[in-house]
């Protein structure tokens, strides 16, 4: 998988791409990830990248020459995504779309935005993290790069069967204990304790139902899971 990230500032993403599960997955090359400066194509003596927003308010907005430009210099014929509140929301099956074109750039804006012209003609997606706005894209593009590289075989380790995520897809995750078993009067469940593989693989398939019957009842519609448990009698 490779992923590359044009941005006006490429320090943000130094430590992220150096740390924990993704800087481990970068140093084990199963990611490859590269970041472009839109300052190396802006135009003039200032490099400048931005310019007042036509009709707008005072408001900066990224030009379309330089991120044509940055666009232009990348190998290859990668996957255009433009991280904005505007855009479609961003779901694990989006995360999974991408996944499989295993060559993706992301384009940050910032600001305003960036020229509608560039976002109609070299955009392939463009994607929101949730209706609330950033001051720019860096941060969404570190989610959805943290989201997809989680799928890269061998970046979290061993995961689920493939049956039991087709089970869990589409609901919330079951509750997780660690040691101490008892922690200031709080027992872990006893099953998990049990050794009883069939019975701990019930409780979690419940558990899963049960918060997301409780806390997102819409993600159980969309993923036809209501009709399974109205059929298997499942709470
Ligand atoms: N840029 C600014 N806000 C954003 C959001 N909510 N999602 C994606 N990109 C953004």
């Amino acid at each position: 998988m490779k992923v590359t990230v044009i941005t006006a500032f490429p320090e943000f993403f130094r430590a992220f791409f150096e740390t924990s599960i993704v800087g481990r997955a970068v140093e084990r090359g199963l990611l490859e990830v590269d970041v472009v400066d839109l300052r190396d194509y802006g135009e003039g003596s200032y490099s400048k990248i931005d310019d007042y927003s036509f009709g707008g308010k005072g408001g900066m907005v990224l030009m379309a020459e330089p991120l044509a430009l940055a666009l232009e210099g990348l190998k290859g014929d990668p996957y255009v995504v433009y991280p904005s509140p505007q855009g479609v929301p961003l779901t694990q099956e989006t995360v999974e779309t991408l996944f499989s074109k295993g060559d993706v750039v992301i384009v940050c804006g910032h600001y305003e935005g960036i020229d509608e012209r560039f976002v109609s003609s070299r955009v392939d997606l463009e994607l929101s993290i949730g209706d609330y706005v950033l001051t720019g894209g860096e941060l969404p593009a570190m989610v959805i790069i943290d989201a997809v590289s989680r799928l890269v075989p061998g970046v979290v380790g061993k995961g689920r069967s493939v049956e039991e995520d087709s089970f869990f897809k589409g609901m919330l995750d079951t509750p997780h204990f660690t040691r101490p078993s008892s922690w200031r009067g709080q027992d872990v469940p006893d099953v998990l304790l049990s050794g009883n593989d069939g019975a701990i693989e019930d409780w979690r398939r419940r558990e899963a139902v049960r918060r997301t019957l409780e806390r997102r009842p819409d993600l159980l519609s969309r993923s036809g899971l209501l009709g399974y448990m109205d059929k298997n009698a499942f709470l």
